[in-house]
């Protein structure tokens, strides 16, 4: 049984096949229309989540099958102190797929490891968040034509957003990428990250100023402050609005310098920059169905000819 806890579970082999899985999706829906028939996905949020979690649902009902699942810890059996061991057991009798999230780094992993069905990690903690950047791979892809040979600005806070780990782990298997990390001070990429780049000879560099930056950058990979994993208001207050990605600013940048979010934005990309041509953002939201619904179909191993 196979299941998705980290991006790196894929070879860049078996990711491109789920690419070209997914643009086959989104150019012929009807043909996967009942490829899950009679298959359900549980969704077992335990943090908040808008798009994740719909995004897991309506894949799954694109394919035919049904969604089942709890959005909240509160809203769950975590609240009477049951463990997300017993929770995944429980969910395998069912469910045929599992996508999790969960505030605690691991949290996937340890449901993986009782569970009978494949699960997803749809976010542990400041971790990894695997299937965003599975979309947000397949959204370079479709936009610039090729995962390699660019020069991509990730910006805001690296520190806790999972996403960003997650991304440029997956990234650093492409050829000839430059990373540029612009953050605070106090919300720069763990040193995990930089060594893992450092060890296979990437190169990067880290600055506070977006500014400074953006003229050479090919791709922009915009993040929100991740204020529900501050351990003080005070901090969170004095950073969020630490970057505002403005019409001056993208004046200044390439014609083709796609702007990224995972999203949800909070102040970070003004909405000014939304009818850019370069906004992407809202793009990466249609691809996030089609890749999972693609993921779906290769973890459950069914083939639609
Ligand atoms: C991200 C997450 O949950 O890590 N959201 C998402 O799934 N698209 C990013 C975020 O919350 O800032």
């Amino acid at each position: 049984m196979r299941h998705c806890l980290t991006p790196l579970d894929f070879t860049t082999q078996e990711l491109e096949q789920l690419f070209d899985l997914a643009a086959d999706i989104e150019k012929n829906p009807d043909k996967y229309a009942h490829a899950c028939d009679g298959k359900k996905i549980a969704t077992l949020f335990y943090e908040p989540s808008t798009r994740t979690r719909l995004s897991f649902e309506a894949a799954m009902m694109n394919l035919g099958g049904k969604a089942l699942g709890f959005a909240g810890a509160a809203q769950s059996s975590a609240a009477k102190g049951e463990s997300v061991a017993d929770t995944i057991r429980v969910v395998s009798c069912f469910a045929d797929i599992a996508a999790i999230r969960h505030n605690k780094e691991g949290a996937a992993y340890v449901a993986s490891q009782f569970s009978g069905i494949p699960v997803i990690n749809a976010g542990d903690g400041g971790h990894e968040h695997p299937t965003q950047t599975l979309l947000d791979m397949m959204t370079i892809r479709q936009l610039k034509g090729r995962l390699n040979h660019f020069t991509i600005g990730i910006c805001g806070d690296l520190k806790f957003g999972r996403t960003v780990h997650s991304l440029v782990k997956t990234l650093a298997r492409y050829d000839d990428i430059h990373f540029v990390f612009i953050s605070p001070p106090e919300l720069r990429v763990p040193d995990y990250i930089t060594d893992l780049l450092e060890e296979k000879g990437y190169t990067y560099e880290e600055c506070i100023k977006l500014e400074d930056v953006i003229t050479k950058l090919d791709l922009l990979y915009m993040t929100r402050v991740q204020r529900e994993r501050f351990f003080n208001e005070e901090d969170y207050v004095r950073l969020k609005d630490f970057y505002v990605l403005n019409e001056k600013l993208m004046r200044r940048a390439k014609n083709d310098m796609y702007v990224l979010h995972p999203l949800p934005r909070v102040n970070e990309i003004s909405v000014e920059i939304d009818k850019d041509p370069r906004a992407a953002y809202f793009k990466q939201v249609q691809y996030g169905v089609y890749v999972r619904m693609a993921l779906i179909l290769t973890l459950l191993d069914i083939h639609v000819d």
